[in-house]
């Protein structure tokens, strides 16, 4: 989620807020606290009222949508608040502020249109303090939000229960030293040429209900790796990467005591208390540009260049590492927006109808499951500029398919989501990453239409046609070829020739006798490679052998005479064990007139 008008609000240099969150002084009084008949239900709810007195507090703070009717609006509202919820595309919309009862008073005053969306944000925030104060013991996992320690204990159980399956993988480290987490999860050796999918989380610390959807298409991918066909079928054909927590020195900060709920950047050092660069705009491709900020006090600060900060190092090297990957998503709160590049710009990107292809059935998937209604398109348009975004980077620079998902609600809970939304949003997103799998994987289907048989003639070239009607994106330039080894031996490929009708040709090479060719077809999309048969590792499931022929001398006497013709004649028919037919001399299973032509030409 982030600070939007920010081009805008670049161009009219907007004075620096004037209004800070508050650091209490004095323990805190809650609600429970305050009422006089104190029930044990009571007692625990005045929990948070043990916090310690440095917890950056929000009292009295309110989240308003204000309508933003003008350049000047717009100045004004950032004035009086310096932390923007939502973003907008600019002048003329709706944005999510908050601010203190002060700021919400003035914005009365002079009359800017807002509604107040959230009008107890600290109550809220305690509510959640106390809820989480609560023995979890027996709950259901994602019953409810889990710190850095209970995510890295969950995915360390993944790796336990199934070892096989899932391993864990990192992507460096933060600048506070914790290492940046994930898993794989695949059921081939890594190292495997399959396509690979990558979801990632936490990149904005305050978005905690990104971190439960990631964790739950991790648990998903893993506990249900057998039992769901869907999730079954990608896993025989691809893998699957899972960084729940991108940033864990910001995601630690929201639950320290100490912290802030709603610390957003990274947690560096920039000077005296100034801390923190926004790490989805810290990315090369159109760094620097509008919708991130060069103030280092700012929630999207950019960094002083790209890849200033480690854990942009971090993920980037992962992806350079994993050139197998093809799609991407990364998961934000709040909006119900599925936002795909460009969004440094508002140009379309060149793969504008290939992204559409697969993310308006991501849209339609997610609206499935629960009928919530995501906003979906190009983020420049849709969202508003936001220059040095991992998505621009991961498609831009790395060629995968990739979008921003942000997450429930639309606002009347923003950050501070309640228990009960977690699986409906988890469920209606993991709908989303399935769907962008499954489409991905099936990019241009193939179909063999013409194939040698298991026996081919020895000496003898065969044909080979498919026809691939590619449903996501185009083909590229000579992007279907006939692969083939001979004997196991290194991958030959020929680019196979259109002949029209989506149909391709290519020839398999002649081989010799008791050669053995293994084969297959290959379909380049712009994301992906598809294969026939199957997105497998081992694809050479097609072979073609070529027997050699027996010796014509059946009586073994040293010559090829009529006595052998005579051998031959009076076994002519099926043979149902082909090795103990010696007159079978083509080993095809039947001793015909293939096989006196054979004898005939040793005679
Ligand atoms: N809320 C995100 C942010 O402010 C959205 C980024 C813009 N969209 C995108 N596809 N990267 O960082
Ligand atoms: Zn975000």
């Amino acid at each position: 989620m982030n600070l939007g008008f920010l081009a805008v609000v670049a161009l009219l240099a907007v004075a620096p807020p004037a209004i800070k969150p508050q650091i209490s002084i004095s323990a805190p009084t809650t609600k429970a606290s305050a009422t006089k008949a104190v029930t044990v239900a009571d007692a625990l709810a005045a929990a948070p009222a043990a916090a310690p007195i440095d917890t950056v507090r929000f009292d009295g703070d309110v989240v308003v949508r204000v309508l933003i009717r003008s350049a000047q609006d717009l100045m004004l509202v950032n004035q009086l608040s310096d932390d923007m919820w939502s973003h907008h595309i600019g002048v003329g919309g709706e944005a999510d502020f908050r601010m203190s009862q002060a700021g919400l008073d003035t914005l009365k005053k002079v009359g800017i249109p807002f509604r107040v969306m959230i009008p107890d944000l600290q109550n809220r925030i305690d509510a959640e303090q106390t809820r989480l104060a609560q023995p979890m013991e027996g709950l259901a996992w994602f019953s409810d939000f889990k710190n850095l320690t209970a995510v890295n204990a969950r995915l360390d159980e993944m790796v336990a229960a199934f070892p096989n399956l899932v391993s864990i993988v990192n992507a460096g480290t933060s600048i506070q030293g914790r290492t940046i987490r994930g898993i794989r999860i695949s059921r081939y050796p890594a190292g495997t040429a399959l396509p690979a999918f990558i979801f990632t989380g936490t990149m904005h610390a305050r978005e905690w209900a990104s971190t439960m959807t990631t964790m739950w298409i991790a648990d998903q991918f893993v506990e249900s790796n057998t039992i769901d066909p869907r999730i079954a079928a990608v896993l025989d054909s691809a893998e699957v990467y899972v960084f729940p927590v991108q940033n864990p020195d910001g995601y630690e900060y929201t639950w320290a005591t100490g912290g802030n709920r709603l610390w957003r950047k990274n947690r560096r050092l920039i000077s005296g208390t100034t801390y923190g660069v926004d790490l989805n705009r810290n990315w090369s491709v159109g760094w620097g540009g509008s919708g991130s900020s060069g103030t280092t006090s700012n929630d999207t600060y950019r960094g002083t260049a790209a890849f200033s900060e480690p854990e942009s190092v971090g993920m980037r090297d992962f992806v350079i590492a994993h050139p197998n990957l093809v799609g991407h998503i990364d998961f934000h709160s709040y909006s119900q927006l599925w936002l795909w590049p460009w969004s440094y710009t508002t140009t379309l990107s060149p793969d504008q109808t290939a992204l559409a292809a697969v993310g308006i059935p991501m849209q339609t998937a997610i609206a499935s499951i629960n009928g919530k209604n995501y906003t979906a398109g190009p983020s420049g348009t849709t969202y508003g500029l936001t220059a040095g975004c991992i998505d621009d980077w991961t498609y831009g620079n790395q060629g995968l398919m990739a979008g921003t998902i942000e997450v429930r609600d639309t606002g009347t809970y923003g950050f501070v989501m309640p228990t009960s939304e977690i699986l409906p949003n988890a469920k209606e997103n993991f709908a989303a990453a399935m769907t962008m799998m499954e489409k991905l994987l099936a990019s241009s289907p193939i179909t063999i239409t013409l194939a040698p048989g298991s026996v081919v003639a020895d000496n003898t070239a065969s044909t080979v046609e498919v026809q691939t009607v590619p449903v996501v994106s185009t083909l590229i330039t000579n992007g279907v070829r006939l692969k083939w080894s001979l004997n196991g031996g290194a991958i030959q490929s020929a680019v196979m020739t259109s002949i029209g009708s989506n149909k391709y040709r290519a020839s398999l090479p002649a081989i010799t006798c008791a050669s053995q060719l293994s084969w297959f077809v290959e379909a380049e999309t712009k994301f992906i490679i598809t294969h026939a048969p199957l997105n497998k590792p081992t694809s050479f499931n097609l072979t073609s052998t070529n027997p050699c022929f027996r010796p014509a001398d059946l009586n073994f006497d040293g010559i090829v005479n009529s006595a052998d013709l005579g051998l031959m004649l009076s076994s002519f028919g099926v043979c149902s064990v082909p090795t103990n037919c010696p007159a079978d001399l083509d080993h095809n299973g039947e001793v015909n007139s293939a096989d006196v032509g054979a004898l005939l030409v040793e005679y």
